[in-house]
């Protein structure tokens, strides 16, 4: 699915499915944690207005996602307790600034490559989930194929934001690929949870 290079392991959506309650409350979390991250992109220096504006406007439709995650989980008797660390984007983060490019501008892309990155991840995700919870007959499902369509077009905006930062699209698209092989490593060390990354 889009820049992946290594697929979710098969045991991940039945995972997910058994512990489904567990999955809805991280993916809360993660909804929260990808609006507030556009909103801190947004004002990160150099700013462009029309950078910022995408970022504004994609936090808003993260925040969307949350209430709408939320909206489930009331519904379903769970309450959200405090967001515990995500070690899958920690370690992206992590992996993504050993090798950045040192220039404000850079940097800011080297942000929105990770952003595109997770996105690409929750995009992967979702579809298999809704997969599972359609063979299950659970009606969940349409959900989960509301939100892979937006997080599909994020990861897009991610990547053309990163590239009118940088102005360089081929340097973009080869970091995007570099990225994605380490992406690739760290999802295979974390392996199945019932997270939405990890
Ligand atoms: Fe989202
Ligand atoms: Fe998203």
């Amino acid at each position: 699915v889009l820049c992946l290079t290594v697929p979710t392991d098969s045991r991940w959506a039945s995972a997910a499915i058994a512990n489904l309650d567990a999955v809805l409350v991280d993916h809360a979390h993660c909804e929260m944690k990808a609006a507030s991250n556009a909103m801190s992109l947004a004002t990160r220096p150099p700013i462009y207005p029309d950078v910022a504006r995408a970022l504004a406007s994609l936090a808003e439709e993260e925040l969307d996602h949350f209430r709408r995650v939320i909206d489930v989980l009331e519904a379903r008797g769970v309450t959200l307790g405090p967001p515990e660390v995500d070690e899958y984007a920690a370690r992206l983060l992590k992996t993504a600034q050993k090798s950045a490019r040192k220039t404000p501008s850079g940097s800011l892309a080297e942000r929105l490559i990770v952003g595109a990155l997770i996105e690409a991840r929750s995009c992967e995700r979702f579809k298999l989930l809704e997969a599972a919870l359609r063979a299950a007959g659970d009606p969940l499902a349409d959900f989960y194929r509301d939100l892979l369509a937006s997080e599909a077009r994020h990861y897009t905006t991610f990547v053309d934001l990163a590239t009118r930062v940088t102005g360089d699209e081929a340097w973009v698209k080869g970091r995007v690929a570099e990225l994605a092989e380490q992406e690739g490593v760290i999802v295979k060390e974390l392996g199945v949870r019932a997270t939405i990354h990890g």
